[in-house]
């Protein structure tokens, strides 16, 4: 696993954006694979400062709520919209339908269609405190395919910054699958804050083990771990 650091937020999100558009520059119809949350804001808005060209690249989010409608503010599809795809131009953006009715039938077509269009080139993935990647909180199995999530009691309360209330936060969601994941060609993850030293030094330390999603990383041939505003162990 590559290891970049970097101290202040706007020097970390400058980075993780090059790392993007040397990636889109290298080949425009690029598959990126897109994460939502606070880590990679800046990034994003590096992206648009610099107008990045995705004109020919074609992006999969990681995952999405179930239940709530995508023009929800709180959807990852809102998010996106946000801050990022209503500001560059973007060849085609795929999230998971949150509202599916047929939910198993919805995680096999979004399987398909990152195939359709060759698999990810590049993701971009942030760290869960409980070193969840995408929704794949801890015990999920390292060979599970995009499929739907029971959230985490811990997750939902992570994420309730961002709702009226805990009771307004979704209890499951769409995730892509860890094997899924770990078939991107390059992986970034991003970690940024205090917060997430605990995790990030967990990570470091190298076991591999379901209870600790992100510790499969190591097992991938072509990482880069972005750290920033932590204290990290190496
Ligand atoms: C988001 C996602 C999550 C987040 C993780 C870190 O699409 O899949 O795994 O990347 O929860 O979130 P932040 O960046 O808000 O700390």
């Amino acid at each position: 696993m590559k290891h970049i650091k970097a101290n202040r937020y706007e020097n970390f999100s400058q980075t993780a954006a090059e790392l993007m558009m040397n990636q889109v520059e290298k080949k425009p119809n690029s598959t990126l694979g897109l994460a939502t949350g606070s880590t990679p804001k800046g990034m994003y808005k590096e992206l648009i400062k610099h107008s990045a060209d995705l004109s020919q690249a074609v992006t999969f989010n990681l995952d999405e709520y179930v239940g709530i409608s995508s023009d929800h503010p709180q959807s990852y599809r809102s998010f996106m919209e946000e801050n990022l795809f209503q500001h560059i131009r973007v060849g085609q953006t795929y999230i998971p339908d949150g509202e599916a009715a047929d939910l198993a039938a919805e995680c096999e077509r979004y399987e398909q269609l990152i195939q359709q269009h060759g698999g990810i080139d590049l993701q971009v993935l942030g760290l869960g405190h409980n070193g969840h990647i995408g929704f794949n909180e801890p015990g999920t199995p390292f060979s599970s395919r995009t499929h739907v999530v029971d959230l985490a009691e811990t997750t939902r309360k992570a994420n309730a910054r961002f709702f009226n209330s805990l009771d307004e936060v979704p209890k499951k969601a769409i995730t892509m699958g860890i094997e899924t994941i770990m078939e991107a060609k390059h992986i970034i993850l991003l970690v940024y804050g205090e917060d997430k030293q605990e995790a990030v030094n967990r990570l470091l330390q190298g076991e591999v083990d379901e209870q600790f999603p992100a510790s499969i990383l190591h097992d991938h041939p072509n990482v880069t771990l972005l750290s920033g505003g932590v204290k990290v162990l190496n």
